[in-house]
């Protein structure tokens, strides 16, 4: 390629970003080819809004004053009037009707954890070792034996995840679940801007400092995959969604499924209680009759200090990122441009300069732009908030190993106790100090925990539940 394309030429200049082919003599036909694809793949009339402001990520902001705790479904069921025995059924009946999917994201950069490869390839395992990617797929594969269907799996990476992802499932044999209901696919990418100038930056003379378009970018990448119109080809009216940095998100959770469906729910968020007023974590409110997600960076500190008459946080309910979500009205907000607007986050980000030298910055330079999946929130119908347990339901994976909160190891003991708990259920005694790790395909909950461990006493060594037979076991205390 000699000569830069037309229309390229012709849009960079219209939205003042002609600087980005400064040094189109200097790269190769290839590389040339690999630019004008960046470059043909944004949406330069977005970028154009976002840059004048025209597009602000304000229309989703909430009214602090007007902020209400939310409904919800507690923990121990109340505040609707089914049951969690009826929820649970109703969420069993979806699901042996194969009418429910799931979606995990998995195209975050994984900045903090500082693991070299996908989250979903972190071996959280405590005893085994299993991926986080594998943790789920045991998930899905004891869910599809249960209630004899195949949940169609749509896993969403990015640029930075998606080629080593690929390799990883199909060098695992698509970690044992049918590779005809795995779809993988990309989400989108957004151009980092210079702060002070508006410019799209440059991170080599041929490729623009690109970065993931958040995981509300979930929404456009599933309807570009065609991964929406295999679902609906498929019957699918509920998708279950859950971030692949969660090990204990219970990923198709029958009575979360049952509580949305009994609400006629259009979007379910499962929350947890706080720990303290100002955890790091979205803060899921009311206004009038809309559920919305209030960042902690934007709740201010007096209001989430606030306690109610029986002294707990008045707004107590932290985002967990699970979440169950209507292909009906996903559809409906795909007409909708506004639906999921851009975040603005100012950001350290390396590039070339306007000479060709590499800039390394220590503080922020740039803006990245982020789409949010909890902004749909507020346009769900009947949208329904459910407390789970936190040592039930989550155990994020963000940090490296020494930080104080929400590092691997953490969630390798969130797992053990969670499961030391579920054989003490089971009447087994387990003693304080053993690590224990039960596969899904062994047992998927405490109930089943109890079918199949009729013979076993007491453990007092580290023990990995594999998918081992009940006869097997019996040898084993
Ligand atoms: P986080 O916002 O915690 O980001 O993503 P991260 O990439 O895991 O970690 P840091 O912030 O770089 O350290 C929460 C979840 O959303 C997914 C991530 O893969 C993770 O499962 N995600 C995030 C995406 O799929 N795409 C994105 O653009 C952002």
């Amino acid at each position: 390629m000699k000569t830069i394309p037309e229309v390229i030429l012709n849009e960079l200049t219209t939205y003042g970003q002609s600087h980005l082919l400064k040094f189109w003599d200097e790269i190769n036909p290839a590389q040339q080819k690999d630019l004008v694809a960046e470059i043909a793949a944004i949406d330069w009339s977005i970028i154009g809004e976002l840059i004048s402001g025209k597009s602000s990520d304000t229309s989703n902001l909430v009214d602090v004053a007007a902020m209400q705790p939310p409904v919800a479904v507690r923990s121990d069921g109340e505040g609707v009037s089914w049951t969690i025995q009826d929820a649970i059924e109703a969420g069993e009946k979806a699901l042996s009707a194969g009418e429910v999917a799931a979606v995990m994201v998995a195209g975050g950069q994984g900045t903090r954890l500082g693991f070299k490869h996908p989250k979903g390839m972190y071996p959280i395992g405590p005893i085994s070792g299993r991926s986080l990617f594998q943790v789920f797929a045991d998930r899905l594969r004891a869910i599809n034996r249960r209630y004899e269907v195949e949940v169609p799996l749509y896993l969403m990476t990015s640029e930075a995840t998606h080629a080593e992802t690929l390799r990883y499932f199909s060098d695992h044999e698509y970690l044992g679940l049918s590779p005809s209901s795995v779809r993988i696919f990309k989400q989108g990418t957004m151009p980092a801007i210079d702060a002070t100038t508006g410019r799209c930056l440059l991170s080599s003379k041929s490729s623009l400092a690109l970065s993931p378009d958040g995981h509300g970018g979930t929404l456009a990448a599933l309807e570009n995959s065609g991964s929406l119109n295999d679902a609906r080809l498929r019957g699918i009216k509920h998708l279950a969604y859950i971030q692949v940095d969660n090990p204990l998100a219970q990923l198709c959770d029958p009575a979360l499924l049952g509580h949305h469906l009994l609400a006629k729910s259009e979007m379910t968020t499962q929350v947890v209680k706080k720990r303290y007023p100002l955890e790091r974590v979205g803060n899921v409110v009311r206004v009038g009759d809309r559920v919305h997600i209030v960042e902690y960076s934007d709740l201010p500190e007096s209001i989430a200090q606030q306690t109610g008459s029986d002294g707990e946080l008045r707004f107590w309910a932290g985002n967990i990122a699970v979440h169950i979500l209507d292909l009906h009205f996903l559809d409906r907000c795909l007409g909708q441009v506004t639906a999921l607007p851009f975040h603005r986050a100012l950001k350290a980000v390396e590039h070339l300069d306007a000479e060709g030298a590499q800039v390394k910055p220590d503080e922020p330079n740039a803006i990245k732009f982020e789409r949010f999946i909890f902004d749909l929130l507020p346009r769900a119908e009947n949208a329904l908030v459910v407390e789970a347990k936190p040592e039930l339901a989550f155990a994020p994976v963000k940090n490296a190993t020494g930080s104080e909160v929400d590092t691997p190891e953490l969630a390798k003991q969130a797992i053990c106790k969670l499961h030391r708990q579920w054989l003490r259920g089971a009447g087994v005694k387990v003693d304080e100090t053993t690590k224990i790790e039960i596969n899904p395909r062994f047992a998927l909950d405490p109930s089943e925990v109890a079918t199949r461990t009729h013979d076993l006493m007491h453990i007092a060594e580290d023990r990995y539940f594999d998918c081992e037979s009940p006869e097997k076991l019996s040898n084993l205390h």
